[in-house]
């Protein structure tokens, strides 16, 4: 299928820096200038239907990610929605998280003191993490699905075995590298709180993303704050008192508004089709980085993600913008991430560039 005419595209330019941030299709970006335009006309009433808007926005979350509108939560970012939820847990629980994950996920733990341990990416992570959870038996497992450096995709059967295997341990789940790649129903999977930033994958751009939390996990953090008095004010007497820590003030319908443009759009588009597009793009790129070596020991798994980490040199990394490749240096390579606006023709293309500059 071709999505790339639902993008500005360039002749000079190969995107393949999703995992920076993604593309926004056309209709979204031509739903934002009017919107923009309407908001702030004098005559329009849209400003005074901010609340009802917003309610919109989470009926889209939760229409293409099954999730429960109650408890789900638009956030700015991922690491709003995250620093305000760890801050409502005990202080003494323990952590388990993975060595090197995304910064803004781990070292809220450290800013905070709280206790954690790390599991490092390997071939057999699962394992791994199977067995430091036996043995450690922490309080909460995070992690992000797909990791930022090196593409590592967790296993999401694992994620749901886990959840029955310990129902007590808390999982919460970054999804920021990975929502809007493929179907994914929040509810089914097993995690308690899935957070995530809207610029990437799921092509919004910035200033938007939400949190949303399993029934389990919200009733939990309602009994922790069952004292707090509930708000008087008449204006915030619809506030659940889990949305006064994560919704406490006013917010851009602009950004959120985009956010469900993008939605609808990957809804129109059907995420099972994304999913085949995305396949079979991802199937040539790791056929023939693989024959050249250029890929790190875990893309061995058979669980394998959008985000490749690239072997070559990250000081090539002037030469490949040079050549209009939009790409990162990350870790010991170049990332690159494959999503519907990239097809075999761009991963050749691409292909032929990294030959020439080695
Ligand atoms: C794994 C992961 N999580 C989250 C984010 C973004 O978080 P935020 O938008 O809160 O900075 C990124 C951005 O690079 C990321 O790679």
């Amino acid at each position: 299928m071709d999505f790339k005419a639902h993008f500005n595209l360039s002749e000079q330019i190969l995107y393949v820096n999703t995992p920076g941030n993604g593309l926004i299709p056309k209709e979204t970006l031509a739903w934002r200038r009017n919107w923009d335009e309407t908001f702030f006309d004098i005559h329009s009433d849209l400003r005074d239907k901010q609340a009802d808007f917003l309610s919109e926005v989470k009926a889209s979350i939760s229409s293409l990610f099954n999730t429960n509108s109650e408890n789900t939560f638009l956030t700015p970012n991922f690491s709003f929605g995250y620093n305000t939820l760890i801050d409502r847990l005990p202080s003494d629980f323990d952590f388990l998280v993975l060595a090197d994950e995304y910064p803004s996920l781990q070292y809220p733990l450290i800013n905070r003191r709280l206790s954690f341990q790390e599991v490092p990416v390997s071939i057999n992570v699962e394992e791994r993490l199977l067995q430091a959870i036996e043995t450690q038996r922490p309080d909460v497992f995070v992690f992000s699905i797909v990791q930022y450096i090196s593409g590592l995709k967790i296993d999401l059967g694992f994620i749901q075995q886990l959840k029955r295997k310990f129902p007590e341990m808390w999982i919460i789940a970054d999804a920021t590298q990975y929502l809007g790649t493929e179907p994914f129903d929040i509810k089914a999977s097993g995690i308690d709180a899935l957070a995530c930033s809207g610029y990437k994958w799921l092509l919004s751009g910035f200033g938007n993303g939400f949190i949303t939390l399993s029934d389990g996990l919200a009733d939990f953090l309602n009994l922790r704050l069952k004292d707090i008095p509930r708000p008087k004010a008449a204006m915030w007497q619809t506030k659940s008192l889990l949305g006064t820590f994560f919704e406490p003030g006013h917010q851009d319908t602009l950004a959120h508004g985009t956010l469900q443009q993008s939605l609808k759009f990957l809804e129109r588009l059907g995420l099972e089709e994304i999913d085949a597009q995305l396949e079979e793009v991802r199937n040539e790129a790791y056929e023939l980085l693989g024959e050249r070596d250029l890929l790190l020991e875990i893309c061995k798994r058979a669980n394998r993600s959008s985000l490749i980490n690239i072997q070559i040199d990250p000081a090539l990394y002037p030469n490949l913008l040079q050549s209009g490749v939009k790409c990162f240096p990350r870790g010991t390579g170049i990332r690159i991430g494959l999503h519907l606006y990239n097809d075999k023709e761009d991963v050749h293309r691409l292909i032929e560039i990294i030959e020439s500059l080695r």
